[in-house]
């Protein structure tokens, strides 16, 4: 065998352990080998890929996520609408289609399916001679957008199936964000001062519409297939039921809580139990659907509007209990803003005792007309931070107070209002509907930041919680997060802290002193800039290799980076200027935390450091688009052939010269479709 048919089968299978191994891990949630070896084997891929362009496929798992921003997402004809589904609110609505159903069939009894109705985002996925090609919003139904470059970066979602499968086939089914998922997402916009999202359905529709495919990518969306839309040149199987599992041994990921029933009761049945138990879901679920099984009746039995006339969704209640509003508190957020929460009277709701809901802003509270006192309705999405809904009017009593947040803030004897914290100036800066202490060493800010320092996404150091940090800043040990790195210094008084002992004083200052080995992006997100968090910290490393680069950066040059604009490139530019921040900064950099980014992004790409010309006139795209191509992969462009040319690109109707001296430098020549292959990306 030749050497390079050897590296070939090594791709191959290197291919398919990686394919086989996120299939366990994303599809069957049932992994068998560790990460580390995954990431060894995907390690070795790239090499080889990156050494041997012309293996490069499309579909290899290197290639999720490849492609550079969009302008704007292209549309997408769906060959077959895709509707939605008549409600059920009650037993007798699902016992009504029931019977409706059996005397338009003209039967006595017809098999069904219960499936779990995700919150999430309707998409049609298009395959064609086994390869993902287009993945579609459903838009208004007959129209959607086209967002195949996000959806790639599911890890769930297979980008290649067997041969086996038909020619041509599109599965339709719901993309949707884990409530962990949704927690965390949540959690850095509110660091990041962005924001937040009302659900999990409404963040991953932000996430798979993103321009940005490398943001879609680090959003934990996961998908459920519920249906095959069509199928072209091959019999498949006359069953929705069937069909599921069918489309299961292909690699879909299909809920496993699908159940297929005989009886209406065993519906109503499966209804009543997820009601029960949709809490201890990783996702929401908004109700259930109940399909006819049988793929012949959907044909029979057809569409009226909009909506199928075999399948019903029967829609749980909504978690909602009522109680008394004792009081509105104000807490100071890590950025300054006063953030208006309700204390409630503790009340049970879906098992769960709650004493306190989110009233976001003042605007939102006068909007919904929410006094203290009142009696109000709470509602609990899934396990999100409940939120009062409204007031219930006519329960009132007169005795209720409206709210004024400068009111409740205000100081008699400084005749102004001030921070409920450190009683320092209050601002409303224009445009905003939030209110913030302007007094940047406000113990609950400096708290905030110092709490978000130590976090997971940022400089992780494990041990340090909130009560502690508040204990650090009572006893003078820290002024600021850099002051962590100082603490050694404390040693014996540490070991005195309460309850905290020689030991975890040890393991506390072990965990600072590794974090000074943190990377790059995780310290720009620790510094707490406002707007920019994991996301931005990441997208920014791509240009700027350590702090002084990024300290020193223009407005101007900040906004030559994808995705940052105006807002976030001045937040950017104001931070490294501001005196305590430079303070913070000179503290790090004296305590050696200063990391350097070393691989720029860059450099990791497909094809880094490969220069390429093209000659003659290609089918598939214009001449400027194949350059953009081969930049947006890292490689570049040159006019001429010399020595240091990797890749002759050869179209229609190639400038003799070039191939001549091709063949002389023995320069390596593509035709267009290998230079197809190697982009991964046809279109
Ligand atoms: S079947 C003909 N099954 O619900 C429509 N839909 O109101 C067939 N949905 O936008 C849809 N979970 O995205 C079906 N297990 C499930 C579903 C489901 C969620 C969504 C779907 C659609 C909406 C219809």
């Amino acid at each position: 065998m030749s050497d390079l048919s050897a590296i070939q089968k090594r791709i191959e299978e290197l291919r398919q352990k990686l394919n086989y191994h996120n299939y366990r891990y994303y599809v069957l949630d049932s992994p068998e080998i560790s990460d580390e070896e995954y990431d060894n084997a995907m390690r070795e891929l790239k090499q080889l890929e990156k050494q041997h362009l012309q293996f490069l496929t499309p579909d290899s798992p290197t290639q999720r996520v490849g492609a550079t921003p969009l302008e704007a997402f292209g549309v997408v004809e769906h060959p077959l609408p895709l509707l939605s589904l008549g409600n059920a609110f009650v037993t007798e609505d699902l016992f009504a289609w029931h019977t409706r159903t059996l005397k338009l069939l003209g039967v006595e009894q017809f098999d069904m399916v219960c499936e779990h109705k995700m919150d999430g985002l309707a998409i049609a996925l298009t395959y064609v001679n086994g390869q993902f090609t287009t993945g579609a919003t459903r838009g208004d139904g007959f129209r959607g957008e086209n967002i195949t470059q996000n959806l790639r970066t599911i890890r769930s979602i297979p980008l290649s199936v067997s041969k086996d499968a038909p020619s041509r086939f599109e599965v339709r089914g719901e993309v949707y964000l884990p409530k962990v998922g949704f927690r965390k997402l949540n959690k850095e916009r509110e660091e990041e001062g962005l924001p937040l999202f009302a659900n999990p359905r409404n963040a991953a529709a932000g996430s798979v519409r993103q321009l940005d495919p490398r943001i879609t990518v680090k959003r934990p969306l996961d998908i459920y297939i519920y249906m095959l839309g069509y199928a072209e040149g091959k019999a498949v199987p006359s069953t929705h039921w069937e069909t599921m599992e069918y489309l299961r041994s292909l690699g879909f990921k299909i809920n496993p809580n699908n159940k297929r029933v005989n009886r209406i009761e065993e519906a109503e049945a499966y209804y009543q139990t997820w009601t029960q138990k949709r809490e201890s879901l990783p996702y929401e679920a908004d109700g259930v659907v109940v399909k006819t099984d049988l793929l012949e009746y959907h044909n029979f039995l057809g569409d009226v509007g909009r909506e199928p006339r075999w399948a019903i969704a029967y829609k749980f209640p909504a978690i909602q209990g009522t109680t008394r509003l004792k009081e509105i508190g104000i807490s100071v957020g890590r950025t300054g803003t006063l953030n208006p929460y309700a204390i409630l009277e503790p009340v049970q709701i879906g098992g769960v005792t709650i004493e306190r809901a989110a009233l976001h802003n003042e605007d939102d509270i006068r909007r919904k007309d929410i006094r203290e006192s009142d009696w109000v309705y709470i509602q609990r999405a899934g396990d999100v931070i409940p939120d009062v809904v409204g007031p219930i009017v006519s329960k009132r009593t007169g005795k209720e107070k409206e709210f004024s947040l400068l009111e409740k803030i205000y100081d008699k004897e400084k005749s102004r209002p001030v921070c409920p914290v450190c009683g320092g100036e209050v601002v409303k800066p224009e445009g905003e509907v939030m209110y913030y202490c302007s007094n940047a060493a406000c113990p609950a800010q400096v708290q905030g930041r110092i709490e978000l320092f130590v976090s997971r996404g940022a400089m992780d150091i494990r041990g340090i919680g909130e009560r502690l940090i508040a204990l650090f800043l009572r006893k003078g040990f820290v002024k600021d997060a850099s002051d962590l790195y100082t603490l050694y210094k404390e040693h014996g008084k540490l070991v005195n802290l309460e309850k905290l002992g020689e030991k975890s004083a040890d393991n506390i200052l072990k965990a600072i002193e590794k974090s000074k080995k943190q990377s790059l992006p995780r310290l720009i997100n620790a510094l707490g800039i406002r707007h920019v968090g994991e996301e931005t910290a990441n997208l920014l490393v791509e240009h700027f290799k350590n702090l002084d680069e990024l300290g020193s950066a223009s407005r101007e040059k900040l906004m030559t980076v994808p995705s940052i604009g105006p807002k976030i490139a001045d937040s950017i530019v104001a931070f490294f200027h501001e005196e305590r921040n430079k303070e913070i900064l000179k503290k790090l950099r004296e305590a050696d935390v200063w990391p350097e980014q070393v691989t720029l992004k860059a450099e990791n790409l497909p094809l880094s450091g490969q220069e390429f010309v093209v000659t003659g006139t290609l089918k598939a795209f214009s001449r400027e688009i194949a350059h953009e191509k081969i930049k947006a992969l890292g490689g570049t462009v040159k006019d001429n052939v010399t020595k240091n040319t990797a890749y002759l690109v050869v179209g229609e109707d190639p400038g003799e010269n070039k191939i001549i001296r091709a063949h002389a430098l023995g320069t390596e020549q593509l035709n267009e479709e290998k230079f197809i292959a190697i982009l991964g990306q046809k279109n």
